[in-house]
This record gives C-alpha cells, structure tokens and sequence, in this order.
C-alpha cells in the first residue's frame, strides 16, 4: 500500500469475495482526499476515476500526481482510473500521467470499430499493468444531469459479452442490464436473469455504471451476480452543487475556499454510504 494498484487486483478480489469497490468521480484535489480519506477511515479498498466530464477543469497529470500524493497520506487499496475515455490519445495521456486502469468508450460505436480499438488499448495497457475496461451494450442516461451519454440504452446479449471480452482481451467488462448514468426519474428495472446468464458466460469481473439511485435490494443483487465495481457521479457532483447553492442562495458575499470546504465536507457522507452498500469496508 502507499502506491495506486492496478484496478483489476482490487476487482478480482472484491469478484471472489462477493462484494463491489465504488469508483467515485473526482476532479481536484479537494473531491479527491475525501474519498482517499474516508476510504482510510473505513479501510475500504476504492476507486477514483476522471474523465472527459472533468478534465476541461484538471488535466490527468495533475490529478494523477495529486493522487499519488494522497495515497501515501491514507494508504488503502486504491485503483487511479479514467472513466469513459474518448480517444486512444487520451488513454495514452492517462497512461503517461500514471492512471491505473482506463477504460475507452466505445459502445456506441459499430462492433468492429469497439473491438479494434480496445484491443489497441489493451496493448498499449498490459505491458505496464494497466487494467482495461471496455463496454458492450450500451448505458445510455436517465436524466440530463449527467454529461455520459446522449444515447438510448442497448441491453448488452451475453454471447455478445463472451465474443467482446475474447476479442479484444479487456480485463473488466462495463454491461447494460437496465442501469442509466444520473438520476433515475422512475426507479430502474435491472434484468436480472440477464446478468446471470452474462456471469456464467464470461469469467472478467463486471461493472455497474449509474450507481447512483440504484435502489439498495437492487444493488446487492447485482453484486452477488458479479458486478464488482459500481461507478458512483452524480450523487457527488449533486451533493456538492447543492451545498454550494444552500450556501450563496442570498448571501451578500461568500469566500470560495469557505464555501468549497463546505460542499467538499458534505461528501464525506455519500462515500461513506457507498462503501458501506456495496460491502466494500473493511476489506482493505
Ligand atoms: P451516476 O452518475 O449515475 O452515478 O453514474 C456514474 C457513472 O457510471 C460514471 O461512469
């Protein structure tokens, strides 16, 4: 402990063991130690994840070496990942900047064009021991909170699943099931037998996008079905927004430090819940 490990070690645990690590989207410093430090806390393995949603505000060099800073401070198991990479260019740029884990996005585009990507990934990653996530199927949006996503959801087929993880070698396999990224506005319908049958046909640990929301029952069933990482946004960007808008709401004047270190508190309890649903504390 003390350094970032590649996502996949802390995943093929959490898939053996039955439980799930949350990947928490952060994008400073600030988003960044809370989770670290919670996680201590907890001694819960986690994951924390940037992506095209974060970077316009901090590049991955910064946020890497950031990271790597924190980690030493709350030394838990802990995967630096990209979420939803656009480009090879950008996972090359995540890479270099020392990212753990990437995952480049390309399940809206047409089978070959996702395959012959990701497996171009995965030869740029597993040389260094950098985890590789793709998605097949697609989980499009529930609301318009989020910025993943402008398409409608694809259920992802399970022999699909076995061609796409075969084909291209990717570590981790993103699945559409029912779930959406933000806030669901009617409650979700996960398909269950569907993620079984993609759970008996391929051996890679899965992950669940659109964690927030997703109903408590819901969420537990889907781990013991194999979903060992659930990606957590916008609970934390909502949570955050809120508590800065409670706060200038009518204010003459506020000091942004003052203010941020507010919002930034207020995280602690939403990553604390997460680690507790997905049974990730005190695994570390
Ligand atoms: P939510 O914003 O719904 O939590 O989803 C996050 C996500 O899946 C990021 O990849």
């Amino acid at each position: 402990m003390g350094d970032l490990l590649p996502m996949s070690v802390l995943m093929a645990k959490a898939y053996k063991e039955g439980y799930a690590i949350p990947a928490f989207c952060s994008w400073n410093a600030e988003s960044t130690e809370m989770v670290l430090k919670t996680a201590a806390k907890l001694k819960a393995p986690v994951i924390v994840m940037s992506g095209p949603g974060e970077f316009p505000l901090v590049r991955p060099d910064v946020l890497a070496a950031i990271t790597r800073h924190l980690i030493k401070k709350y030394p838990v198991p802990a995967a630096l990942h990209l979420d939803h990479g656009d480009s090879l260019e950008l996972v090359d740029e995540c890479l270099a900047a020392g990212y753990t884990s990437a995952m480049l996005d390309y399940s809206t585009k047409p089978w070959d064009e996702n395959v012959n990507a990701l497996r171009e990934v995965v030869k740029h990653c597993r040389p260094k021991g950098v985890t590789v996530e793709g998605e097949i199927g697609h989980v499009g949006k529930a609301d318009t909170m989020s910025v993943e996503s402008d398409r409608e959801s694809t259920l992802t087929q399970p022999e699909e699943a076995v061609a796409y993880v075969e084909a291209t070698g990717v570590d981790v396999l993103a699945i559409s099931i029912g779930n959406a990224h933000g806030h669901y506005t009617r409650l979700p319908r996960f398909d269950f037998d569907r993620l079984a049958a993609i759970r008996k046909a391929v051996s890679v640990p899965l992950v669940l996008h659109g964690g927030s929301g997703t109903p408590a029952e819901d969420l537990r069933r889907a781990i013991s079905l194999g979903m060992a990482k659930v990606n957590v946004a916008t609970d934390l960007v909502t949570t955050v927004r809120n508590a800065l808008m409670k706060q200038w709401q009518g204010a003459k004047q506020q000091w942004v430090p003052t203010t941020m270190a507010v919002a930034t508190a207020a995280l602690e309890e939403v990553i604390e819940r997460w680690l507790r649903a997905t049974g990730a504390v005190g695994k570390a």
